[in-house]
């Protein structure tokens, strides 16, 4: 591939794009074809430096749906764990595979390989950004309630690559964000720029949550803050998504999560498990919405 297309940001995409894609992942749902394979015989290398269950189930099981396969590579047993330069190993491994996804540390680093590869590089999530999750998330409110044009989501709690994946998606889909994060836990300042006037920061879950049409959070410590357990849990003790903060929302309001959840606090047992609360089929979409993508990057 001359010019191979990458997916490392929403903004890859245009809004049309974006839209047109959640409809095709809501199509590839409803009725799964077993005849059709439009990546037979593609191969995806799979490389993750962290932890992850739905991301790796559901590139594995959508490349098998759609007649290609997976490598599943982990640094600590290929040589990039032991400092072959990016640039070659992504010259390497592109030179064999049909398309690449990685989940790292340092968002440089998939946009290095991405620099050096001659097929599409996924981000299946770094410190900065997880894209691929927002992609899920946006067809599982679209199943629920339809357009979100002009709707308010709320996201409660850290700053982190989820919370910046929510910038880029009211970006593209226009719809208002209000974010409510602690004092030192804020997103970064130059991406709450980019959005302009669509996004509202807050000190307080309840200001933050009135008139929401759907609520977000994540953990308080994201892979690899392990060590910043005990402070965070002091630093985030005021925002919990509970029920006093569900009620603040609009009634029909849903609740999301990227999991895996920590119960008890981010969200109470009583939300995550509650009514309003969408997680399961937000994870599910997960396969469906990456089918969709790995359509778009890898079928000609
Ligand atoms: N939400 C998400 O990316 O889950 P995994 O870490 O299990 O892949
Ligand atoms: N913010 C979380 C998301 C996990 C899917 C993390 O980076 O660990």
């Amino acid at each position: 591939m001359m010019n191979p297309r990458h997916f490392i940001s929403l903004l890859d995409l245009s809004s049309d794009e974006f839209r047109t894609l959640i409809q095709r992942a809501i199509e590839l749902k409803s009725a799964r074809q077993p005849d059709f394979q439009p990546l037979k015989g593609q191969v995806l290398a799979m490389i993750f430096e962290k932890s992850s269950t739905r991301t790796r189930i559901s590139f594995e099981t959508g490349m098998t749906h759609f007649g290609g396969s997976t490598i599943f590579l982990s640094p600590r047993d290929t040589q990039l764990g032991r400092g072959e330069p990016i640039r070659d190993s992504a010259k390497v491994i592109s030179s064999m595979v049909d398309g690449i996804m990685l989940r790292t540390n340092d968002h440089v680093m998939v946009t290095e390989f991405a620099e050096h590869s001659s097929v599409p590089v996924i981000n299946g999530l770094t410190d900065l950004l997880h894209p691929c999750q927002l992609l899920a998330d946006m067809q599982t409110y679209f199943e629920h309630r339809g357009e979100i044009q002009g709707k308010t989501v709320t996201w409660i709690g850290d700053g982190n690559n989820m919370c910046h994946s929510y910038v880029n998606a009211a970006i593209r889909l226009d719809f208002k964000l209000n974010i409510a994060s602690p004092a030192g836990y804020l997103p970064d300042a130059e991406i709450i720029k980019s959005a302009g006037s669509r996004v509202q920061l807050f000190d307080n879950t309840l200001d933050a949550a009135q008139g929401s049409d759907l609520i977000v959070t994540d953990v308080w410590a994201s892979m690899g803050q392990e060590e910043e357990q005990k402070q965070r849990e002091l630093a985030f003790a005021d925002f919990q998504v509970n029920q006093s903060v569900m009620d603040k929302a609009n009634t029909d309001a849903l609740f999301m999560h990227c999991l895996p959840a920590h119960r008890g606090e981010e969200v109470s047992a009583e939300v995550i498990d509650g009514q309003q609360s969408v997680i399961f089929d937000e994870a599910e979409n997960r396969l469906h919405a990456q089918k969709a993508l790995l359509e778009l990057l890898m079928s000609q």
